[in-house]
Formats: C-alpha cells, sequence, structure tokens
C-alpha cells in the first residue's frame, strides 16, 4: 500500500489555511476598511480626511501675518507711467545702524552683481568690457551724478526690487518686505542718493 504523502499534504495545506485567511482579510480591507485594517494601509483607506469630505477649515487668525502684505503692486501702470500707488509707499523701518547694516549685507548679496558694491553702476555681471557681453544692457547707476536714486522716491524703489522692472528681475523670492526696505535704507546713506521729487508742472500761482 503506497504511504499517502504526509509531507506535501501538510504543505498544501497551510497553504490553504494562509490563502483563506489572506483573501478573508483582503475582503474586509477591501469592504470594512479601516480600522479592521492592520497591514493593507494604503492610500485609498486611511484616517486622512478625504476630498469634500468636510468643509476647509479656516486659518485661525494671525496664522499669515499680512501686516506687511502691499500686494502685488508694480512700480509702473500699463502705460508705462509711474504708480502713484507704488510711489506712495514710505519706508517703515527705523533706519538704526544695525538696519543699515543689514540692507547693506541684502545690497552687497543681491544687487552688486550687476549695479556694482558701489551702486555706480558696472558690476561683474553688467561688466561689458573687452568685448565680454554678459547682460543685455550695461550696469544702471543707482548713485552718483547719474544715479537712479536721485529721480526715484522709496515707494518706486521698493517696487523695482520686489517686482523687478523692464529688464530687472524681481526679489520678492529672496527679500523680504523688511530686507527689500533696509537695502533702500542702506542706498540712501550713499553719496547722491537723496530723492529730489519733480517740480509739478500746474500748481497754485500758475496761469
Ligand atoms: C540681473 C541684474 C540686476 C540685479 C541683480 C539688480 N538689478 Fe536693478 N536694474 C537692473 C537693470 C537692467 C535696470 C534698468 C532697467 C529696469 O529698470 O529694469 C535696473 C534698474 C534699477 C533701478 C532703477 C529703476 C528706475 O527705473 O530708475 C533701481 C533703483 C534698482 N535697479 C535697484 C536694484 C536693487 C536695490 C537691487 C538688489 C535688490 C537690484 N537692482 C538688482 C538690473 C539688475
Amino acid at each position: 500500500m503506497v504511504k499517502p504523502p504526509f509531507a506535501h499534504m501538510a504543505v498544501y495545506g497551510a497553504l490553504a489555511i494562509g490563502g483563506a485567511s489572506y483573501g478573508t482579510w483582503a475582503l474586509v480591507n477591501s469592504t470594512v476598511g479601516y480600522p479592521y485594517q492592520l497591514w493593507f494601509i494604503d492610500m485609498m483607506d486611511s484616517t486622512a480626511v478625504k476630498a469634500y469630505e468636510q468643509p476647509m477649515r479656516t486659518l485661525p487668525e494671525g496664522v499669515v501675518s499680512r501686516t506687511s502684505y502691499r500686494g502685488n503692486i508694480d512700480r509702473a501702470l500699463p502705460d508705462g507711467t509711474v504708480n502713484p500707488a507704488a510711489d506712495a509707499l514710505t519706508n517703515p523701518l527705523t533706519l538704526d545702524d544695525a538696519a543699515i547694516k543689514k540692507g547693506e549685507w541684502g545690497y552687497q548679496t543681491y544687487c552688486a552683481p550687476c549695479h556694482a558694491s558701489t551702486a555706480l553702476g558696472v558690476g561683474p555681471v553688467t561688466d561689458n568690457s573687452n568685448g565680454k557681453k554678459r547682460f543685455p544692457i550695461p550696469g544702471v547707476a543707482l548713485v552718483g551724478a547719474t544715479g537712479a536714486l536721485k529721480l526715484r522716491s522709496d515707494g518706486y524703489v521698493y517696487a523695482t526690487i520686489r517686482n523687478g522692472g523692464a529688464l530687472m528681475p524681481a526679489y520678492s523670492w529672496a527679500l523680504s518686505d523688511q530686507e527689500i526696505w533696509s537695502i533702500i535704507g542702506y542706498l540712501r546713506t550713499l553719496p547722491e542718493s537723496t530723492y529730489v521729487p519733480p517740480v509739478p508742472t500746474t500748481g497754485a500761482g500758475e496761469g
């Protein structure tokens, strides 16, 4: 008489029991889901709130600081003239030594490559001498005899740094509002950097 293959039967038996258990678990998981899941944690059935399951919770008051938020005020209006809303902004900082030092750091880090460490115009990036062509236009002087700062209000310069100019990149990604204003504070300590507002062409006493 042939001896039954006990070893094989044991293996197949164990596989059958295991398979049935697995199947039961899989069924439970796909139908009942959490909290009966032990190891079938997937993205489909988790404790996370699902889309549209509950209304979005509003953020508690004060979580998003908007004290220095000024929107995307561009320095110019679509017609190219100075944006009065940008022009009217004033430096909110107390320009003590610490603020000026911070501004100097910001200027030398982000501005000097194009406007030179002296702010007189030609920095390493805009130096097109000896046939080098690095930046499409020559460096623009911010201070000194032909400097732009004499013609530009703090607010206009703020908007230029924050949102960029015709060719100048925006720096809102790198500099906080505080840093931008401290850079402006620093620039105003350099020679020939004081803003001289344009004389109004019409007004009292005329005509
Ligand atoms: C990649 C080169 C580059 C960098 C870096 C750069 N600028 Fe400029 N900047 C320019 C160019 C080009 C102009 C002139 C054209 C324009 O206004 O876009 C300019 C113009 C200006 C003006 C004059 C705007 C006017 O209309 O009179 C000011 C002020 C100024 N930049 C300040 C800064 C400050 C402050 C920084 C650092 C945060 C800075 N720039 C960084 C290229 C640069």
